[in-house]
């Protein structure tokens, strides 16, 4: 089982929050579009004897770009890879983007998931955020589409917004349960370097991040959803049974997958590969395949690597795949991991796993872990 994972970097406005690889001019979309597909022709080859059972398209924002794009990219992918058919399709949508037409067409084309960025129901925080969109439409958009019969729908939230009461907060996980969402993506408020919201902040314009604050509205959240027959199987995601998402699940569980398009990566079990974060020059690379770069993983890389995704989960860390690295490998483990075990970390059937209520902090005991040279 693998992934594939496609890039699509355009947005209609830059959200105050993020810093991931985007572009609000859509000057240069066809010729991107074209170069994805000849990214697919050149990589081929590599991966044709993979078994595909998930495609992502992610960005930026995919449903910002037709759908006949969208339809070109996945028809140039079936025709090059295997892909099962039972395959979980998945695209990431902005709530305004979207439209009862659009979603029939998506659903005709073969999309059968859609993560929808909602963040927050509420208006207020939405302008914080410097989204695009409104409450209204974050609402109508999913009923539309599950009135158009996509029914594996997830949402995006954010938490820790300044502003953001605690009773706001609870209010959003209940619209979203009111709304039938089976799978829901929360995430704590970050504030990236050289983004506007860091700008904000520095300039107190904006109150500061509150961690206490985060870490409360990560507790509701916990509760909220455990009460409603959600599992949360990895620190910011939350399904119903069956409704876990499975191409993040390559991610999580160290399983190979393919990354199309500017600034995204793939992995083999073996190399890195990660393509230029700058649309402008993956277009004039692929001629020249000189729009990438890899990096061979030593058994150390792996090792970290095990660690960050497999603690994050409820799935934790695999302790047969640490020993095959070698005894050096399980005994640092085994060493380090001791002041952890009985607190936050404990041991089931030879698997390392982090506690559901340590989850918020567990990048520093994951940090502490890490094999470091
Ligand atoms: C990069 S976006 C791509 C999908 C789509 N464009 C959207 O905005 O929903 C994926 C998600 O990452 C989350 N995100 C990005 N930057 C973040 C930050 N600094 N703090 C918290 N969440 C963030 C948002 O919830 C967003 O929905
Ligand atoms: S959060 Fe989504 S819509 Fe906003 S800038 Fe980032 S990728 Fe674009």
């Amino acid at each position: 089982m693998s992934g594939i994972y496609i890039h699509i970097p355009f947005c209609k406005q830059a959200c105050h929050y993020c810093d991931f690889h985007f572009s609000t001019s859509l000057k240069h979309k066809d010729a991107l579009i074209d170069s994805i597909v000849g990214e697919i022709d050149q990589r081929a080859e590599n991966w044709k004897s993979e078994k595909f059972e998930t495609i992502y398209f992610g960005g930026g924002t995919p449903s910002i770009v037709p759908v006949a794009d969208i339809e070109k990219i996945l028809t140039k992918l079936r025709q090059n890879f295997q892909i099962d058919n039972r395959a979980e399709v998945t695209l990431e949508a902005n709530p305004d983007d979207l439209s009862g037409e659009k979603l029939q067409a998506y659903r005709y084309i073969g999309i059968n998931r859609l993560s929808i960025g909602v963040q927050s129901f509420f208006d207020e925080d939405l302008q914080k955020l410097n989204r695009s969109h409104q409450a209204r439409q974050a609402v109508e958009a999913i009923q539309q589409a599950q009135t158009a019969g996509i029914d594996n729908i997830t949402i995006d939230l954010i938490y820790g917004i300044p502003g953001l009461t605690d009773k706001k907060w609870e209010q959003n996980i209940q619209t979203a349960l009111d709304l039938q969402i089976p799978h829901i993506s929360a995430y704590a408020l970050t504030v990236e370097p050289q983004t506007a919201l860091a700008w904000l902040i520095k300039k107190e314009k904006y109150p500061p991040v509150s961690e206490e604050q985060s870490a409360r509205q990560f507790e509701i959240l916990q509760r909220k959803l455990q009460e409603n027959n959600f599992i949360h199987y990895e620190i910011s995601n939350f399904g119903k049974e069956d409704y876990f998402s499975r191409h993040n699940m390559s991610y999580w569980k160290n399983i190979p997958y393919l990354g199309l398009g500017p600034a995204a990566h793939s992995y083999n079990g073996k190399q890195r590969r990660w393509n230029i974060a700058n649309n402008a020059k993956y277009i004039k690379g692929m001629d020249a395949k000189n729009y990438f770069e890899t990096e061979d993983l030593s058994p150390q890389d792996i090792y970290n690597e095990l660690i960050m995704t497999g603690l994050r989960t409820i799935w934790g860390v695999d302790l047969q795949k640490i020993r095959l690295l070698g005894e050096d490998f399980i005994e640092y483990l085994d060493k380090n991991a001791q002041k952890y075990i009985g607190k936050s970390l404990f041991i089931e059937e030879n698997h390392l796993k982090a506690r559901p209520e340590s989850l918020f902090l567990i990048e520093g005991v994951i940090s502490d872990l890490f094999w470091v040279d």
